[in-house]
């Protein structure tokens, strides 16, 4: 975007000055602990349990309850409303939050569910509900021409497809507010489990929601009132909207963690000390076989899937760090980008080291797309913070397809600064980054594009026509118009 359409944006805010310094994110500190769904699913021995809940501070949202005794079937009220909470000690501000909750409450479904979300917009402004990452028909998609009014009530029905077992997560998406509705609050986990999950018995999971915020020397939380050229970013890190908490792990213990990026546009370099990661999953569900990481750069509205292993000693203390990325327009990165930030602290029982439980070698199949049956190669080029050098318009069809055609896709960002690209309706398969073929095929919808760089994915249209939305997911820039629209017919 050019300096002078957005130079107005550009100036930094008073925070003296914030009038309506309400609205805002994340849990309450001053609530009491309480174990979500993310612990282990066989729990360990009372005396384990104890010492874990002693040395663990982080908390996980609430599942959404189903109302629904049908097989298959789940049923949610789900309410956008502001909300009185305080995620930072001492200060409560009136949050956008899902039923009253930041995180919002975690939608747990099975491959194959029928679910029923009963959507209710008590917010002063109009919203959407969207699934990111979920392919729905286009009417359940929350898409940006699909508003509901404030006041207004909307059921978003779908069927949760075979095969999507993964980590996803809700948010706004209306027009032009995505990302600020996102930063005061309105974010929550999708969970799909599939009923072949290898893991699903022996491991223990942890759902880490990442966001930040920016919080003023009194301790208020900031709320972005206009867009920012490079992204509203804050200068606090939140875990599921606690800040520094902490994790219990058991030397030998082998944790499943499912994090999300569910900033508004901050990425994260995530890394932690003296432990390797091993990834096993990405957007669209797990890998066929565990990759050995030391740091994985999460774009936003990125997801993984994590292993990590207790190879530390016991009684110890490691920090999940998030270490510094450049995604930023040469000169112009934000003051102290380069230092190294602090998510939370993984901390060991000083109990003896337990045998960890053995793994299979493959996780799931996942077949390769072939662009050789591809009929189109589309090309989108970044650009200025746009797409194809044009700002969204609802009423435009940027690209026509025909359903269960396969396409490719090359996206080329030629501007300074990366831009995650997103893809609704449809999960893809990256096949070369600059020329530089994929090592195996993953499921995505996200995807970064770094500066300068260019990548190709091969999509498949295999279920629903309609029109679905594809932008950065820098939620500035979509909300400044870096976004198109794809028919599928
Ligand atoms: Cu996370 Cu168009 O969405
Ligand atoms: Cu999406
Ligand atoms: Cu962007």
């Amino acid at each position: 975007m050019s300096t002078r359409r957005h130079g107005r944006s550009r100036r930094r805010r008073n925070p003296a000055a914030a009038p309506l310094a309400i609205l805002a994110l994340w849990a309450i500190a001053s609530a009491p602990a309480y174990l979500g769904r993310f612990t282990a699913p066989k729990p360990p021995s009372a005396a384990t349990a104890f010492a874990s809940e002693l040395l663990e501070t982080l908390t996980y949202p609430s599942t959404l309850p189903n109302r629904s005794s049908l097989p298959q079937t789940v049923e949610v009220n789900l309410v956008a409303e502001p909300a009185r909470l305080s995620l930072i000690p001492g200060n409560v501000q009136t949050f956008f939050a899902f039923n009253g909750e930041v995180p919002g409450p975690t939608l747990e479904v099975n491959e194959g569910d029928r679910v029923i979300v009963h959507f209710h917009n008590k917010l002063p402004e109009p919203t959407t509900v969207h699934w990111h990452g979920l392919p729905v028909p286009v009417e359940a998609d929350g898409n940006p021409m699909d508003p509901v009014a404030p006041g207004g009530s909307y059921d978003y029905v779908f069927t949760v497809p075979k095969g999507t077992a993964g980590t996803y997560w809700y948010h706004p998406h209306p027009h032009g507010k995505a990302g600020r509705q996102v930063s005061r609050g309105l974010f929550g986990a999708l969970i799909v489990r599939g009923a072949d999950d290898p893991l699903r018995a022996s491991i223990p999971e942890k759902l880490l929601l990442l966001t930040d915020a920016r919080v003023s020397s009194r301790g208020t939380i900031i709320f972005p009132v206009t867009l920012e050229h490079q992204g509203w970013e804050g200068n606090t890190l939140f875990v599921n909207g606690r800040r520094e908490p902490t994790i219990a792990l058991r030397a030998g213990e082998i944790q499943r963690w499912r994090v999300i990026n569910a900033s508004v546009s901050r990425y994260y370099r995530l890394a932690l000390q003296d432990h390797t990661f091993e990834q096993i999953g990405s957007d669209g569900g797990l890998f066929e076989r565990r990759v050995p990481r030391d740091e994985i750069v999460l774009a936003p509205a990125d997801r993984v899937e994590l292993l990590v292993r207790g190879t530390g000693n016991p009684g110890g203390r490691y920090l999940l760090q998030s270490l510094p990325y450049d995604r930023y327009l040469p000169g112009l990165q934000p003051e102290g980008w380069e230092r190294t930030l602090e998510l939370l602290t993984v901390r060991y029982a000083s109990d003896p080291p337990i045998t960890p439980p053995s793994l299979p070698e493959v996780l799931r199949p996942v077949p390769a797309l072939d662009p050789a049956h591809a009929s189109t190669t589309r090309h989108v080029i970044l650009h200025d913070a746009l797409i194809n050098y044009r700002f969204f318009n609802p009423n435009r069809v940027d690209f026509t397809a025909r359903l269960n055609d396969t396409e490719v896709w090359t996206i080329e960002n030629r501007d300074g600064m990366d831009h995650p690209f997103h893809l609704h309706g449809f999960s893809f398969q990256v096949l070369d980054r600059n020329g530089v073929r994929e090592p195996f095929p993953a499921w995505e919808d996200t995807v970064n594009i770094p500066k300068g760089a260019s990548l190709r994915f091969v999509v498949r249209y295999d279920d629903y026509p309609g029109k679905r939305m594809f932008h950065c997911h820098i939620m500035d820039h979509e909300d400044w118009g870096m976004m198109g629209i794809l028919e599928v017919r």
